[in-house]
């Protein structure tokens, strides 16, 4: 059926409308409510039907125009020629179609570059006689904005040009364009911190790319760490082709994406946009597509453009990872450290082969500055290694029937009162001895990183916790086989197999057992560098936080928290009790450098049971190992977990050991 008149017109209005709301959102609020999939669909449903229908074509509709209006923030910043978009193809039928079209137009033999599609934002750079003089966003293709001093702040930008490049005749001039972006590694920082400064997250790396780009003060711009690619030669030397450009660009100083390939033909084109598809996790910034280009740059003038979209490329874009679901529910868990801890429950969703049913809310602020409500149909994205995160909401699709979140005035485990200072993010239950916070204390000091007491765990941790046998982790040493026995379901073999791992736990070391005590931001790398600095327990007990300081790694943050637990007289006591149980506090002393595991080089790669990758790296580095991206025949070691991609295929190729979690923490002990 054939959408005509009147309602053709109307259709038409709510597309430009909504599309026009959704670039708002994505290029001056930074602050996307649809996923990319879903934009790219209202648009391509807009152009049909300005297609078909020209008479409904207006000035102002988006099909006209390659993206938003530039924020007044800045001095507009008008472009040579226009930064166009690209035109997508979604399948390989679509990059067939591509390629069939530009050889029938081309009539010439035609060589492709394939590139990464890198997500983050397009941005164009002006040299003048070798020197940066000026940069500035895509904005609407036309004029963006200039954030020049913005963008001197990224190391990856060379500000001045080697002498000996050639620049463009007469005018000394070259522009280069390219993708500012975030690493995942320097995401996930960024994120973690602005969580304990109490600071809203970013709901993806380039999201908070494009924030960071677009700071009024480039000090906060430095902060975020970005990187970026250079991609094309707008003007400047006489180029025969894109990958003469991109050779030129290395030269230049800039960075060029290593995995650029000219394949053959199509059929070697789509093969490339496959393994990366499949491949895209082992990379440490984001990619959504490949960029397939016609390498000849005469042919790419001859073919020229069509309204927004040059003809001489295509977009190849990955299934989406983001996916629209409803939240049924949120739901608190109370954390090792009281934390109340929101999470959504959500009706299960597929995203990129996963299904999720719940995700992370962060905290009580995150919510409320997302506006995200019960009941409402909400925007998930799993990118990367990183937990599924609910973004926001879908406003357009609000019923009003949806409900605000209000964090409880009491712990919902145990009724005390909950505090939440406002200068931090999250609300905390004051009962130390809150049930729900014995309990993960226990079940996080019997957990393997820590010391991996077998038998002791969710289940009798709970059981033990719940009944009031045990109060704190101390009490794990004063059990007997008779208060066991009155625990359900423990046997006399169960009890002294326990008994015996209890015992055995006594000698697992200081670091371990200050991994275990659980004090805040002391995981297993700062637990094993305190252990290797300090020495003994009571070392660390005593330390001011300066001289806690001096150790690699620690800042106030991890220094005023180590003091703060012992300063506690509780801790303190707990500790004694340790000791006279028999629990090792003392270990060797770590001479610096060197390490058991020197000279080693680990991959790490899909999702390990109960590490994460910056943990496991810690682990490895702490011992004088090195974590290397990708592997090759000088890697030492693959720890591979679930879902890993192509470097296990590859470590298999090469005949590199792979370990699972368990064969890399035995690697530890030994
Ligand atoms: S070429 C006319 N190459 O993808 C062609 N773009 O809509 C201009 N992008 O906004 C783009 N990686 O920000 C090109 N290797 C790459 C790219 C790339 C990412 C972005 C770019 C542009 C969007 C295409």
């Amino acid at each position: 059926m054939t959408v005509r008149g009147a309602q053709g017109k109307k259709r038409a209005e709510e597309l430009r409308a909504q599309i026009d709301d959704a670039n708002h959102r994505y290029y001056i609020l930074d602050d996307p409510a649809i996923t990319d999939a879903e934009f790219d669909a209202m648009l391509r449903e807009l152009i049909d039907l300005e297609t078909a229908h020209p008479e409904l074509r207006t000035p102002d509709s988006p099909t006209q125009r390659v993206g938003a209006t530039p924020s007044e923030r800045f001095a507009p910043f008008e472009h040579s020629q226009p930064m166009l978009s690209l035109a997508n193809a979604f399948d390989e039928d679509e990059l067939r179609a591509f390629d069939e079209r530009v050889r029938k137009l081309a009539a010439v033999p035609v060589s492709y570059v394939c590139e990464l599609k890198i997500d983050g934002l397009a941005i164009a750079l002006d040299y003048r006689d070798g020197v940066l003089v000026r940069g500035g966003t895509r904005g609407d293709g036309r004029v963006g904005e200039e954030i020049t001093p913005n963008l001197r702040t990224i190391p990856t930008i060379p500000l001045r040009l080697p002498v000996t490049l050639s620049l463009s005749k007469g005018r000394n001039l070259l522009e280069v364009r390219g993708e500012v972006y975030l690493r995942k590694s320097d995401f996930e920082k960024l994120n973690a911190r602005r969580e304990r400064e109490g600071l809203p997250v970013f709901a993806n790396p380039r999201n908070a790319a494009s924030g960071g780009v677009r700071q009024l003060d480039p000090k906060l711009t430095a902060q975020r760490r970005l990187s970026f690619f250079a991609y094309a030669v707008a003007q400047g030397p006489p180029l025969k082709t894109q990958s003469e450009a991109l050779e030129y660009l290395r030269a230049a100083g800039f960075a060029v994406n290593d995995h650029i390939e000219m394949p053959d033909d199509i059929a070697g084109v789509i093969a490339y946009c496959r393994r990366w598809e499949a491949a895209r996790d082992t990379l440490d910034y984001e990619i959504d597509g490949v960029v397939v280009k016609v390498d000849d740059l005469a042919l790419q003038e001859k073919l020229g453009a069509v309204s927004r979209e040059p003809r001489w490329a295509v977009a190849y874009k990955f299934k989406p990872r983001e996916a629209r679901t409803k939240l049924r529910d949120i739901t608190i868990t109370v954390g090792r450290t009281g934390t109340l801890n929101p999470n959504a429950v959500l009706d299960p969703v597929q995203i990129g082969g996963v299904t999720v049913k719940s995700a992370t809310l962060h905290n009580a602020e995150y919510i409320a500055s997302n506006d995200i409500r019960i009941g409402d149909t909400v925007l998930v994205t799993r990118a990367g290694d990183v937990i599924p995160r609910v973004v926001g909401p879908v406003l357009s699709e609000r019923t009003g029937k949806e409900r605000r979140f209000k964090m409880p005035g009491a712990c919902p485990v145990c009724g005390s009162a909950v505090d939440h200072p406002p200068a931090e993010a999250m609300a905390r239950c004051t009962n130390a001895s809150c049930p729900a916070q014995v309990f993960e204390r226990v079940r996080h000091f019997a957990s393997r990183g820590a010391m991996d007491i077998e038998g002791l765990g969710d289940v009798l941790a709970d059981q033990l916790t719940g009944s009031g046998i045990v109060h704190d982790i101390a009490d794990i040493y004063a059990l007997d086989a008779e208060q066991l026995a009155s625990v359900p379901r423990m046997g006399e073999k169960t009890i002294s197999k326990l008994l015996e791992a209890i015992d055995g736990s006594k000698s697992r070391g200081l670091a371990r057992v200050l991994t275990g005590l659980g004090i805040r931001f002391v995981g297993e790398q700062t637990a094993a560098i305190l252990a290797g600095d300090f020495g003994t327990i009571d070392a660390i007990a005593k330390a001011s936080e300066d001289e806690l300081q001096r150790s690699e790694g620690i800042g106030t943050e991890v220094g005023s928290s180590v003091r703060l637990f012992f300063d506690q007289a509780a801790n303190r006591s707990m500790i004694e009790r340790l000791r006279r149980a028999g629990v090792v506090m003392a270990g060797a002393r770590r001479e610096r450098g060197g390490g058991p595991l020197g000279g080693k080089t680990f991959v790490l790669t899909g999702t390990l049971p109960t590490l994460s990758r910056d943990e496991a790296g810690a682990l490895i580095e702490a011992r004088g190992g090195k974590v290397s991206g990708s592997v090759s025949r000088k890697t030492d070691y693959v720890v591979a977990g679930d879902e890993a991609g192509s470097k296990l295929a590859k470590a298999r190729d090469l005949g590199i050991p792979v370990l699972d979690e368990e064969g890399f923490r035995r690697l530890l002990e030994e």
